[in-house]
């Protein structure tokens, strides 16, 4: 409650100073006949007309401020649309219309990894959220949206390792010590002395540290609305440096280093992104900017404060699998304890094996595959939980009036993995300048974003891509189709457009003006529900429009020339010039290819031919920390990798040559449960 009033504060003072003034209206109205209250009341008058000048200053300059972002609605309409729009290339607009498309999708976060927008978000009062740790922080700290996510930062232990793999985990422990100077080169190894300074044999590793709280999950809801967040789009949690994705956060935190050199650097963090939330949260305070939402596998936001915004519901102990089944510790598997292991090599030696030891490690062996089965369990439901968002995270809604955006402010790769916006080129400093500075005055100037006065041009973008993907893979299908011929081509996309075609075509062929069905179409699948605001809805608008009228302007063209081809074909049953058409036709399928390849949207691929099964996902690989391990768009960090099952390419990813990047594949795979299963059995650590 008290939030709320302090949210509320401003609104709630003028209210108060109002009913004031009217008591004392009231007072002095009793003996204004008095010549000194009439002096008094004059002086009081002027103090107030004073009073109310200073404060109509200083409202007038408030709102002079913020005039430029909230005060001018453009109301536009189907005749005068085009005149709001600004000159922005086509190649810059597609950029736009696939971040805009791509915002708050894990899938095509996954896609297209490297966002260079900012957009203000919010979360509704009563949102459950998750955090996983030793008890509630005291400072910034990580949100997760999904309780998946968050159970795996709770139980981070795993069970014990038992019978073979016990074996097998001891020998690592030799052979790759942590601290590489208790054990000397290979030959030197006694793999029969237990090391028992690495407990491999504790029921449970348990994390280093003085904390004497324990690791909790714990969920919270919302005490209010969290109106004032930033989203970063892409995997903007992916951890990375080198490549792009972190950028968005890079950027606030060289900025924020340059303006504010009074902001101490703080304790030595183990990640760069916890320096990154220090900063951008104490730089944020001042605004309003309660956190940043991020997607890792599912969405998470920095939150600076929790107190002030959240309200334990829930805090779970989570016990780990291990604690739920009756099983006696686990059998030490040594050569202490009379087991034949080869001090030479650190394997059993079989054949040594008594009978009874067989029956004892089949037994540890059984016990152990249960286990890790069931720790599988959390990796496998965060992975469902990521894969739920490929459709969107519904709970997190954006202001897109205020969005800033790289996009249209530099030159940026026709690969969206090569884009990087942070270096230390002069345009780089520049573009960085001038982010900042539209960041400060929309977060400065805006009290609190409301989604609801925006327009969602994701819904506008959604509805574009739905109804023309059919069309332009139909039509590249066929003009790519080398069996056919030119007339059976020109048959099929008259066929496949006339519909749309014919929609818009009022009294054909009398009035038939393509800049009108261009105007219309446009129109009809961009046009905004609000009235236009700021730059960013300019830019916006501008570029969802240009994307669709160099849709309809390709499928106009090559259906008209379809459309003449055809009649002249069907008048008499041939064409009696071929050549005639063919040069134009190759030049209109041309261009109409390049389109689609420049369009490059996600719905264009990026399926599962085949229907995936009831235990399985359609599945996207992601970026950064997941249940299927860390992948890095460069190959070489991949290759770089100690052990052998990180320097395999993930399901799901090729190996880019010509690039040198990690990709991922547009024909993706199912995957299932047993995938994981076998893939907990392989991994010891
Ligand atoms: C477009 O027309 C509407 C309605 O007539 C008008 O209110 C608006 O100001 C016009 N907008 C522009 C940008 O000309
Ligand atoms: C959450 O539970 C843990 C373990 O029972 C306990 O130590 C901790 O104090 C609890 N935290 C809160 C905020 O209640
Ligand atoms: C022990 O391991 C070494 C090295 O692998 C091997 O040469 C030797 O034969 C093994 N001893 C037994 C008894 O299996
Ligand atoms: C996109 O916009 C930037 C900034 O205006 C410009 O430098 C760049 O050339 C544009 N890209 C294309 C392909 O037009
Ligand atoms: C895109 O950038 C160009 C060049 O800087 C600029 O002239 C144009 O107005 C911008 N377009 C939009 C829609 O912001």
């Amino acid at each position: 409650m008290e939030l709320l009033n302090y949210t509320n504060s401003n609104s709630s003072e003028s209210e108060a100073s109002l009913l004031s003034s009217k008591d004392k209206k009231k007072k002095v109205n009793l003996k204004w006949r008095y010549l000194d209250v009439r002096v008094k009341l004059l002086i009081a008058l002027c103090v107030l007309s004073i009073l109310s000048n200073i404060l109509f200053f200083l409202f007038g300059l408030n709102f002079k401020r913020s005039f430029n972002y909230t005060d001018d609605p453009q109301s536009i309409t189907i005749s005068n649309y085009s005149s709001y729009l600004a000159p922005i290339s086509l190649l810059n607009s597609s950029f736009m219309f696939n971040s805009i498309n791509s915002f708050l999708k894990q899938k095509d976060c996954d896609v297209f990894p490297v966002g260079v927008s900012y957009v203000p978000a919010s979360i509704p009062k009563d949102t459950v959220v998750y955090h996983a740790g030793s008890g509630i922080p005291e400072s910034y700290e990580w949100v997760a949206m999904d309780v998946e996510f968050s159970m795996n930062f709770a139980e981070r232990s795993r069970s014990a390792f038992r019978g073979s793999a016990q074996v097998e985990h001891q020998r690592d422990l030799k052979l790759h010590p942590r601290d590489n100077k208790k054990y000397g080169p290979r030959e030197d190894i006694n793999f029969c002395e237990v090391s028992k300074d690495m407990e491999p044999f504790e029921m449970q590793r348990s994390k280093p540290g003085k904390e004497k709280v324990p690791t909790t999950l714990m969920s919270f809801r919302l005490k209010h609305d969290l109106d004032k967040l930033i989203y970063l789009d892409g995997a903007s949690a992916s951890k990375t440096s080198e490549t792009g994705e972190m950028d968005t956060q890079a950027l606030l935190y060289n900025q924020i280093k340059k303006t504010h050199p009074d902001f101490d650097d703080g304790s030595e963090k183990f990640m760069i992104e916890r320096d990154y939330a220090e900063k951008i949260c104490k730089w944020g305070e001042p605004l309003g900017i309660q956190g940043y939402v991020r997607l890792e596998l599912g969405f998470e936001f920095v939150l600076c404060d929790f107190n002030e915004h959240l309200e334990m519901i829930s805090n779970v102990s989570v016990a780990s699998a291990n604690k739920f089944l009756d099983l006696p510790e686990p059998i030490e598997i040594s050569k202490d304890n009379g087991w034949p292991i080869n001090c030479t090599d650190g394997f059993l030696i079989k054949e040594e094996l008594t009978a009874d030891q067989r029956k004892i490690l089949e037994l540890e062996d059984l016990r152990y595959n249960h286990l890790s089965s069931l720790d599988a369990m959390n990796g496998w439901e965060w992975l469902k939980a990521g894969n739920k968002h490929n459709k969107g995270e519904d709970k997190i809604n954006l202001d897109y009036r205020y969005l800033v955006s790289a996009i249209n402010k530099t030159e940026l790769d026709v690969d969206n993995y090569k884009w990087k916006i942070v270096d230390d080129s002069e345009d780089s400093k520049d573009l960085q300048n001038e982010i900042f500075s539209d960041l400060i005055s929309y977060y400065s100037n805006v009290q609190r974003f409301d989604p609801t006065k925006s327009t969602n041009w994701q819904l506008k973008t959604e509805g574009i891509m739905e109804k023309f993907t059919p069309y332009l893979k139909n039509i590249e299908q066929t003009l790519n189709d080398q069996e056919m011929l030119m007339i059976d081509k020109a048959f099929k996309i008259n066929q496949l457009l006339h519909p749309l075609i014919k929609r818009y075509a009022d009294q054909y062929p009398k009035k038939y003006d393509v800049d009108e069905i261009i105007n219309t179409g446009v129109w009809e699948y961009t046009h905004p529900t609000h009235d236009l605001q700021t730059k960013a809805d300019k830019l916006i608008f501008s570029s969802l429009a240009t994307v669709t009228k160099e849709i309809f302007t390709q499928l106009i063209t090559i259906h008209e020339l379809s459309l003449t081809i055809t009649n002249e074909y069907l008048k008499n049953g041939k064409l009696d010039d071929q050549n005639k058409y063919y040069m134009s036709f190759a030049k209109e399928q041309n261009s109409i290819l390049n389109l689609i390849n420049g369009l490059n949207w996600i719905s264009f691929g990026y399926e599962c031919s085949l229907k995936c099964g009831i235990d399985e996902i359609c599945f996207t690989p992601s970026w950064g920390p997941s249940p299927m391990g860390w992948n890095s768009i460069k190959e070489k960090e991949r290759e770089d990798q100690q052990n052998k099952e990180d320097r395999e390419l993930a399901p799901g990813f090729f190996s880019d040559e010509r690039s040198g990047l990690t990709k991922i594949k547009s024909e993706q795979v199912c995957l299932g449960l047993n995938y994981l299963l076998d893939r907990s059995m392989k991994r010891k650590f």
